[in-house]
């Protein structure tokens, strides 16, 4: 068997876990088997069974720190750093975010709830979404939560409140700045053509209609480009052009305190990925922003940004159990895992890439074992990697899938009535659950049987 290089070996980089493959405490122990923050997976998966979400929270604590500490290094003072929960939504992630002095940015009811309950101070939640509900709305107003005003819907209704309500509403808006990006065609959203947030051009009208409303007090402005992006160029100009449209708002009469540049920066899924540090993507748009405020004499706003992917993504991994192998001769070797397109819908959905390895062998792989790895959903693209190399490995190994912690267990389903994985929190040799795995018979909490097929059987 031959020894490769493996991604396992490259030196980790503790200060911008975006910029690794694998959580920061990732080590071997003496018997050549994977461990994350001390802890056995081998030992976890015993406990908690497969699959398994675990996150590391050494991984995470250092990404809130190199998000806050480079936004005190090049905008002193005035930033407040916002985790975008939708990557990662849970009680537990609230509170570590909190812990941590970010707020967080929330797209539903549910997630503001998670947010509440997590312990994350109303002040520092902002309430996002295109088509938020009237309940939505209204609990937000209510819990004196932000909102961020995405379309004309959500200016008329919030009119209507702060009227009935008497009393004056602070209000951000969302819009399209018109900014193409490299990233899939689904997670770009800053271009002209997006559902999100209301188009440059129609800014003056809308800054117009806030003026003439009582109670609507336009504070800050929002925008969001996409997701998973390598490039630094985009925030640059974003900073730029969200500079002057406070211009263009002061022309109204608007006194814009807050700047909020959305998320997306990218991190390493792979080898072949190579996203640039939480403190160079926070020096550009930081930079950015104040070159252009002293460019034009204005005061410094408060700036605000909303990672999501690299706060959780790189502190997250997902262990398998390999199940059954199909060999088709001369086409190729299919290995099946007990997890699939339910807890990681990224690969059918976006083609995402991820990085492996055997728990038991995470270093010897061996090009003549190529696998296909599949889920055991009902579905031929439920396909995890289309051709991995790994050590050699038989039914009942355990595989762990790297980068898992954004936007796998947020978007995860219940297809084919498989129940969603247990989440373990890892530090320091100690493992504690922090979301319980799901048993079928929780599926059948929400069916009803109307009684008249009750009598019928
Ligand atoms: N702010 C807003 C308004 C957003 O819509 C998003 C992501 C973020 C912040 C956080 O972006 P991040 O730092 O995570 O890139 N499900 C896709 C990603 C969708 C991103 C949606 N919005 C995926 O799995 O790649």
């Amino acid at each position: 068997m031959e020894e490769q290089k493996s991604f396992l070996k490259q030196k980790i980089d503790p200060n911008s876990p975006n910029k690794n493959i694998v959580p920061v405490t990732t080590s071997i122990d003496n018997d050549g088997k994977l461990l994350i923050a001390g802890c056995s997976i081998e030992g976890l998966v015993k406990k908690y069974d497969s699959p398994l979400y675990i996150l590391d929270e050494i991984t995470l604590r250092n990404s809130c720190r190199a998000y806050k500490k480079a936004l005190d290094k090049y905008y002193p003072g005035k930033s407040l750093p916002i985790y975008a929960s939708k990557a990662n939504s849970s009680i537990f992630m609230s509170s570590l975010i909190s812990s941590e002095g970010l707020g967080l940015d929330a797209v539903s009811e549910g997630e503001l709830l998670t947010a509440l309950k997590g312990g994350v101070p109303n002040e520092k939640i902002v309430f996002h979404g295109n088509n938020k509900s009237d309940r939505e709305i209204e609990f937000a107003v209510r819990n004196n939560i932000q909102v961020i005003v995405d379309n004309d819907y959500d200016l008329e209704r919030l009119e209507k409140i702060s009227n009935i309500i008497n009393r004056d509403l602070e209000i951000m808006i969302r819009f399209t700045p018109g900014i193409e990006c490299h990233t899939h065609e689904y997670i770009r959203t800053g271009s002209f053509d997006s559902k999100f947030g209301f188009g440059i051009e129609y800014l003056s009208n809308l800054f117009d209609k806030i003026r003439k409303t009582k109670h609507l007090k336009l504070k800050g402005l929002h925008a969001h480009i996409g997701s998973q992006i390598f490039e630094l160029d985009p925030h640059r100009d974003l900073g730029e052009i969200m500079v002057k449209v406070i211009l263009e708002a002061k022309k109204f009469g608007h006194d814009i305190g807050k700047l909020n540049v959305g998320g997306g920066l990218g991190i390493k899924y792979t080898e072949n990925d190579d996203p640039p540090s939480i403190d160079q993507w926070v020096e550009t748009i930081s930079t950015s922003v104040v070159k252009s405020c002293k460019k034009h004499n204005l005061d410094l706003p408060i700036l605000m940004c909303e990672p999501g992917r690299s706060i959780v993504s790189t502190a997250g991994i997902t262990i398998y159990k390999i199940g059954a192998f199909k060999e088709i001769p001369g086409i190729r070797t299919y290995l099946s895992v007990d997890g699939g397109m339910s807890d990681n819908p990224r690969p059918i959905t976006y083609q995402s890439d991820y990085s492996a390895c055997l728990v038991k062998n995470p270093f010897n792989i061996n090009s003549r074992n190529k696998y296909t790895i599949a889920g055991k959903h009902c579905e031929s693209g439920d396909v995890l990697f289309k051709e991995i190399e790994l050590a050699n490995c038989k039914s009942g190994d355990l595989i762990c899938v790297f980068g898992t912690g954004a936007y796998n267990n947020s978007m995860s389903s219940n297809y084919n009535r498989i129940p969603k994985p247990a989440t373990i929190l890892v530090c320091d040799g100690e493992a504690e659950i922090i979301q319980k795995r799901e048993s079928p018979d929780d599926l059948l909490k929400y069916d009803v049987l109307p009684d008249r097929f009750i009598k019928q059987n």
